[in-house]
């Protein structure tokens, strides 16, 4: 009977509803195509590595998306803290193997990490290889059965010091937002540095890194920013020198290269020039996919200065829709803080007895309705608040209609048979 309702609850031109903007965002910002053609395309030299106007060009255009990151970024005349990198994964791994590297040529053989059950593959992967590998030890921080990590459970992790703090600042499983100024300011009184995950809210909350405790900021560019994907970044924050050193009371250590190669910068043969970017950025850039992310950032209101206050409120709007149109059927379980103010416009959910992937098989099959399953890379967040098999997730974006959420809930609705 599912079948039946296809051809109504599409979209008239037959285009799926898109409910999966936490994976990667579309519509993409408006003009990508031909930015990212251009510098495909060329002509466009290598940049820093001739000195021709084709390379000059191509300079230009990283040197002005790294302007339009920094800008964003509350960052603004110190584009040099920005290191473009291939996403947030190959940014929140260099981060954290950069610091523990640094950290063991400063003496410190075994550092503290504090880190989240709750984090995405991009680091709870990347802080347990250091692990596994005796090059760290880790506390690890339980989220609340809602999602939501309390800062009480951080400091008890922290307890007398450590030495870098991860945690997303919005889980791309629960919605919740983290308190990321609380958990920083802990972090920098106990002798730790902050990595903040910024894949669900780069473009979406204000960052500001002038004014935020947050040290080492991994950011996607493919989400609310829009761009393409395949291209991310790490921002600095202002503990960090342009040779990228920190101090603690632990004392000063410099941020490790975790990629090696060509640069632009000194030729010496034996190691990366000492400073940033050119440092964290070897080998010849993704020009399309930086270009295009510097058109994207430029053109998302969301900046140092403000949230993008619209469409964070009707993401909001639409989640609380769902809550509303799915609370209280029996055997739908919906997951994460109820408060949308504690959230950005994710909603995962259970059908109990159903396999998530099942359910969104039936969803795209049947109804039309596009949304991601399974353990969204996040298998703790997942078990913390009571999925251990994983679940269903919903996502919006700027664009998602009301209507567009109402047909998730009537085939919902369906799938558990309660009647339209
Ligand atoms: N990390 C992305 C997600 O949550 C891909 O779907």
């Amino acid at each position: 009977t599912a079948g039946r309702t296809l051809a109504a609850m599409t979209d008239a031109t037959g285009a799926p509803i898109y409910l999966d903007h936490a994976a990667t965002a579309w519509p993409k910002a408006e003009g990508l195509g031909a930015v990212v053609a251009e510098a495909a395309e060329g002509p466009m030299g290598n940049p820093g590595r001739s000195p021709h106007a084709f390379a000059e060009r191509s300079h230009r255009m990283l040197d002005d998306a790294r302007t339009a990151a920094a800008q964003a970024l509350g960052l603004e005349g110190e584009a040099w803290r920005i290191a473009f990198t291939s996403g947030c994964t190959e940014a929140a791994n260099g981060a954290i193997r950069g610091v523990a590297e640094g950290l063991r040529l400063g003496g410190v053989e075994r550092p503290k990490l504090v880190c989240s059950e709750g984090e995405h593959h991009a680091v709870r992967r990347a802080v347990c290889g250091l692990e596994h590998a005796g090059l760290a030890h880790v506390a690890w921080v339980r989220p609340a059965p809602d999602g939501s990590i309390s800062t009480d459970a951080v400091a008890e992790a922290i307890g007398p010091g450590a030495d870098l703090v991860c945690v997303q600042h919005a889980s791309n499983v629960t919605a919740a937002i983290h308190d990321i100024e609380a958990i920083g300011r802990l972090a920098h009184d106990h002798g730790a540095l902050l990595l903040a995950d910024a894949a669900q809210t780069a473009g979406l909350l204000a960052i500001d890194l002038s004014s935020m405790p947050i040290d080492l900021l991994a950011c996607s560019g493919h989400k609310s920013w829009r761009g393409p994907t395949g291209v991310g970044l790490l921002a600095l924050g202002p503990r960090f020198d342009q040779r990228g050193r920190w101090t603690t009371s632990r004392g000063s250590f410099t941020l490790a290269p975790w990629r090696l190669g060509g640069a632009e910068g000194s030729s010496e043969p034996t190691a990366m020039p000492p400073e940033l970017p050119a440092r964290f950025e070897a080998g010849t850039p993704n020009l399309p996919g930086v270009a295009g992310l510097g058109h994207a950032i430029r053109h998302c209101p969301a900046t140092a200065r403000r949230n993008d206050a619209d469409a964070l409120a009707h993401e909001r709007a639409l989640r609380q829709r769902l809550r509303q149109g799915l609370q209280g059927i029996d055997g739908v379980r919906l997951l994460g803080p109820a408060d949308p103010a504690a959230c950005t416009g994710v909603q995962s959910f259970v059908l109990e007895g159903w396999p998530c992937q099942e359910v969104a098989a039936a969803l795209t099959a049947s109804f039309g309705v596009a949304v991601r399953a399974g353990f969204h890379c996040a298998p703790g967040a997942c078990e913390a608040v009571g999925a251990p098999d994983g679940c269903v997730r919903a996502s919006f974006g700027p664009d998602t209609r009301e209507d567009e959420v109402d047909v998730l809930i009537r085939a919902v609705r369906e799938l558990v048979g309660v009647p339209a």
